[in-house]
């Protein structure tokens, strides 16, 4: 009989009780792929009184970080605690003492990851993350693995679970955003400060971290241009739904002639386009590639179970690895030199929602201003506003630069014509 392999956790919530419930029901089918049992042998949490999830004996709930990354008897720890500080803290003490890691900490791995990686190779040490990006999808594996062959040019895609379920809920069923926030949250969608994921700092982690191993650049959190879903309004999503759009939290990393730009931001999709699909929790990134061309990956993007999953796959790879005796090979240094596009050359199509003074000449003024930019529009839409003298104009353009929209975006809020611009957004598809 081959010696139990003892899993630390750091954490006990959403995720954690899932790691521990698949541990144990899916016993059978781990011992297989790894030829020997798996238990869970300490777990940190920061309250002994929780009722939890899942039952654990008392002697293996502590509150004491030492008792699993210091621990002789653990093997490999898990951390699923979230947070930064205390997070890096535990997981760098665990590495030095020769343990492997497997987080799902996005947070950590966006600002640290480099530094964690460079650590575990030195320790000789496996650190996975797969849980970290798009919950249950298997997208970092896929861009390491399946298309290591291959020179990636663009990824795009909807990374955030609680984002996408609130834009869901709010187009399709009419419910108010603090309402299906809330819902979100008791699902265990949502970050503990669900901040992160309504301003699109969760999915910028993300996209950071997948522009990173996707283009092999060293992207930062910084070079991500994130805004989030708060300033999205229902008169939003009913214009969306009128023009045959569906309004999504995209993230996207393009390059093109080796500058990139990665962002993340409410987008207008064309219906037809395969990411206006996508609802609920779910997640799904479109990965094009020089020789492979287009592939999508889709699955649920937050949850228990789901990112549980990632969990326990990232802990069958170390345990592969261990009986190889190839670990500590997890993250490679980058290969190019990054080089962020200018916004001259990010060139996209804009959504622009005007209130407008609903007088002869309000119309020229407009469209002067963007043919003096040789910006045409796509589509061109006015309605009046029932019991005033007022309209709303809504323009689709067609493409043109970050820099010309912001032109455009500086002269609209100025011209006298012009009451206020209440959204402007960025439309991706179409021909
Ligand atoms: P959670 O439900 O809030 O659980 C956090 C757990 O960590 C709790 O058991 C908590 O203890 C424990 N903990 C937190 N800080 C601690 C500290 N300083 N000392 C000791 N214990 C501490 O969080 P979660 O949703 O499982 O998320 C965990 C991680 O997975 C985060 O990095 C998150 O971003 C990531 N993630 C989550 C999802 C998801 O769908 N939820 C998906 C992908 C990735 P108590 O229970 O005693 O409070
Ligand atoms: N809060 C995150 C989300 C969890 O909603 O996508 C999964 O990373």
């Amino acid at each position: 009989m081959q010696k139990t392999l003892t899993v630390g956790l750091l954490g006990l919530g959403t995720v954690g009780s899932g790691v521990v419930k698949i541990i144990r029901n899916h016993q059978h089918e781990l011992q297989h792929q790894i030829g020997r049992p798996v238990e869970v042998g300490k777990v940190l949490v920061r309250d002994l009184q929780k009722a939890r999830d899942v039952d654990l004996s008392n002697d293996c709930v502590t509150l004491k970080a030492e008792d699993v990354v210091d621990n002789e008897a653990i093997d490999v720890v898990i951390e699923v605690m979230g947070g930064v500080t205390e997070a890096k803290d535990y997981i760098v003490r665990a590495l030095k003492n020769k343990k492997h890691v497997v987080t799902a900490n996005k947070d950590l791995m966006a600002l640290h990851g480099a530094e964690l990686l460079a650590l575990a190779a030195e320790s000789r040490c496996d650190l996975f993350y797969e849980a970290s990006v798009a919950g249950g999808i298997p997208i970092i594996r896929s861009l390491t693995e399946g298309l290591a062959a291959d020179r990636i040019t663009k990824m795009m895609g909807i990374v955030n679970g609680t984002t996408n379920y609130i834009l869901t809920k709010m187009a399709k069923e009419g419910l108010p955003y603090e309402e299906v926030l809330s819902q979100a949250q008791a699902l265990g969608f949502a970050e503990s400060d669900p901040t992160a994921d309504v301003e699109g700092l969760d999915a910028a982690r993300k996209m950071a971290i997948l522009a990173t191993l996707g283009f092999s650049m060293d992207v930062r959190l910084d070079d991500v241009v994130v805004r989030g879903i708060t300033s999205v309004t229902k008169a939003d999503l009913e214009y969306c739904e009128q023009l045959g759009y569906t309004l999504k939290l995209i993230g996207l990393a393009d390059r093109k002639d080796e500058r990139v730009e990665v962002s993340v931001q409410p987008t207008l999709l064309p219906n037809d386009h395969p990411l206006a699909s996508v609802n609920d929790e779910y997640n799904a990134v479109y990965v094009h590639g020089e020789a492979v061309g287009e592939t999508m990956f889709y699955g649920p993007g937050a949850g228990s179970l789901p990112t549980a999953t990632a969990v326990v796959s990232d802990l069958v790879t170390v345990l592969k690895n261990m009986r190889l005796h190839v670990n500590g090979h997890a993250g490679a240094r980058p290969l190019h030199e990054k080089k962020l596009k200018a916004d001259v050359e990010i060139e996209s199509k804009y959504f622009f929602r005007l209130r407008v003074i609903d007088r002869a000449g309000t119309f020229s003024a407009i469209t002067s201003l963007f043919a003096e930019r040789d910006v045409s529009f796509e589509k061109l839409l006015q309605l009046p506003v029932e019991g005033e003298d007022v309209a709303e104009v809504i323009i689709i353009t067609h493409t043109t630069s970050k820099e010309t929209y912001d032109f455009l975006y500086n002269a609209l809020v100025k011209l006298d014509v012009i009451e206020s611009v209440e959204s402007s957004y960025r439309v991706e598809g179409g021909k």
